[in-house]
């Protein structure tokens, strides 16, 4: 295993960019189950996430060549058990279950495991599949599907907790080649969605509304590879900018999509950072003055990202006054906390939400990742903390981080990856 050592305290400086994104990346993979026709995706970001998928598609009959941020994929799906060694590793996988039910007509996939932000329930997913006629069930810790014929419907797939992405992801493939017309009512909105909807659109699925709370698809015959560009990792994109504020550096975010990151870069402004469009995709960072605390509460796009809201937290750790942090997509998500007070952070958690109060100063401490974001939390608190952090069990951030210690040493940050 590997750790990240960060000497704190440095004023950083230019440009930083961002990669392709992980969470449009793993069901836009997943689709290419549909057909048997090549696709060709760039800008894929080198990840563990990426390889697992990549390796999942193998097991299920696929050819797969990832080369750098490239990925050709071609063959027929000959498998429908997604096994519980892979699904298990990483929830994103579970994205095949649409894409087996529309090419093949049946799916065993391994209930994904809960994880450290929350218990990961699939009944929205369960519940769109079966609006298309699909019989399934659980058995054994995995899902058992079957439909001799997908038929189109229309449905609701609003949840407790708002939409869900991948949930939505699975009908959008699903449909893509069932018979009729689909209609998703409370869709999710996120990016990643906009961007599943533009692939399957470019492999010859009718889709429209994509990124929109509804979705209607009339289902193909056949679908055919294609070509495609993965757009830039908003919730990388968002970090970076969380990042540059918490360091009170001058940085030039580089393909951050703005428009992506609308309710963030709003909070970021309330609290006193200047954030502005630099041209293209870039986005410029600085701090001029002393940062005002603001209060946050998650929501499903367009509102603020569950996965932005530790990396958040770690800039109010050090924002003077008191804010209160509420996750609403994953209530629990604050395993960070703890790790955070380690480093002399003053946060608590009181009737569902995180109360923090600004500290004047945080204090280099070993720490333990526990999820992706949370490390990301980690990271940013490291980079402003006085002195050394060590950050353990960092395949978290290689999960969906590419070359981070590499992009922030361009910064001018003393990041080093070290063995254990
Ligand atoms: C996606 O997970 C992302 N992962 C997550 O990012 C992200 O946090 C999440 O969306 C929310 O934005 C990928 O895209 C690979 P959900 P997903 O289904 O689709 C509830 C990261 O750090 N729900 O949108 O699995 C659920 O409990 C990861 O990159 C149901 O109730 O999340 C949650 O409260 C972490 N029933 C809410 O919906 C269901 O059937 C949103 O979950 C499914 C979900």
């Amino acid at each position: 295993m590997e750790k990240f050592v960060i000497e704190g305290g440095r004023k950083l400086s230019g440009e930083i960019r961002v990669s392709g994104s992980k969470n449009a990346t793993l069901p836009i993979l997943a689709a290419t189950l549909l057909t048997d026709g090549i696709c060709e995706i760039r800008n894929v970001p080198k990840l563990r996430d990426t390889w697992t998928m990549c390796k999942l598609l193998r097991s299920l009959g696929k050819t797969v060549d990832l080369s750098g941020n490239k990925v050709r994929v071609s063959g027929s799906a000959n498998n429908h058990i997604a096994d519980y060694k892979l699904v298990s590793t990483m929830r994103g996988s579970f994205c095949v279950l649409g894409p087996l039910l529309g090419k093949l007509g049946k799916a065993k996939v391994s209930m994904p495991g809960g994880c450290v932000i929350g218990v990961r329930p699939v009944d929205l997913h369960m519940k769109g599949i079966m609006a298309l006629g699909v019989k399934a069930d659980f058995d054994a810790g995995y899902v058992m599907a079957h439909a001799p014929q997908l038929k189109g419907a229309q449905m609701y797939l609003g949840g407790t907790f708002g939409s869900s992405v991948l949930a939505t992801a699975n009908v959008m493939m699903a449909a893509s080649l069932a018979q009729g017309e689909t209609v998703i009512e409370s869709a999710a909105c996120e990016p990643e969605i906009e961007d599943l909807g533009d692939f399957l659109s470019a492999m010859g699925a009718k889709i429209e509304g994509h990124g929109t709370p509804r979705i209607i698809i009339n289902g193909a015959r056949k679908l055919n590879g294609t070509n495609y560009k993965m757009g830039a990792d908003r919730i990388e994109a968002g970090t970076f900018l969380i990042m540059a504020a918490a360091v009170k550096s001058d940085i030039l975010v580089q393909d951050a999509n703005y428009n992506h990151l609308l309710a963030l870069i709003d909070k970021l402004h309330a609290i006193g950072v200047d954030v502005r469009k630099a041209g293209n995709n870039d986005v410029r960072v600085k701090v001029k003055k002393t940062l005002r605390p603001a209060n946050i509460a998650t929501h499903p796009h367009p509102g603020f990202p569950t996965d932005l809201q530790a990396q958040y937290m770690a800039l109010m750790a050090i924002t003077p006054g008191v804010s209160i942090i509420t996750d609403r997509v994953f209530p629990d998500r604050f395993m960070h906390i703890a790790e955070l007070n380690r480093m002399g952070a003053q946060i608590r958690r009181d009737a569902g939400s995180a109360i923090v109060e600004g500290v004047k100063q945080l204090y280099g401490a070993p720490v333990m990742a526990s999820d992706l974001r949370a490390s990301a939390a980690l990271v940013i608190a490291g980079l402003v903390a006085k002195g050394r952090t060590e950050i353990h069990r960092i395949y978290h951030i290689d999960r969906g981080y590419e070359d981070l210690d590499r992009k922030l040493t361009g910064i001018g940050a003393k990041v080093f990856r070290e063995k254990e």
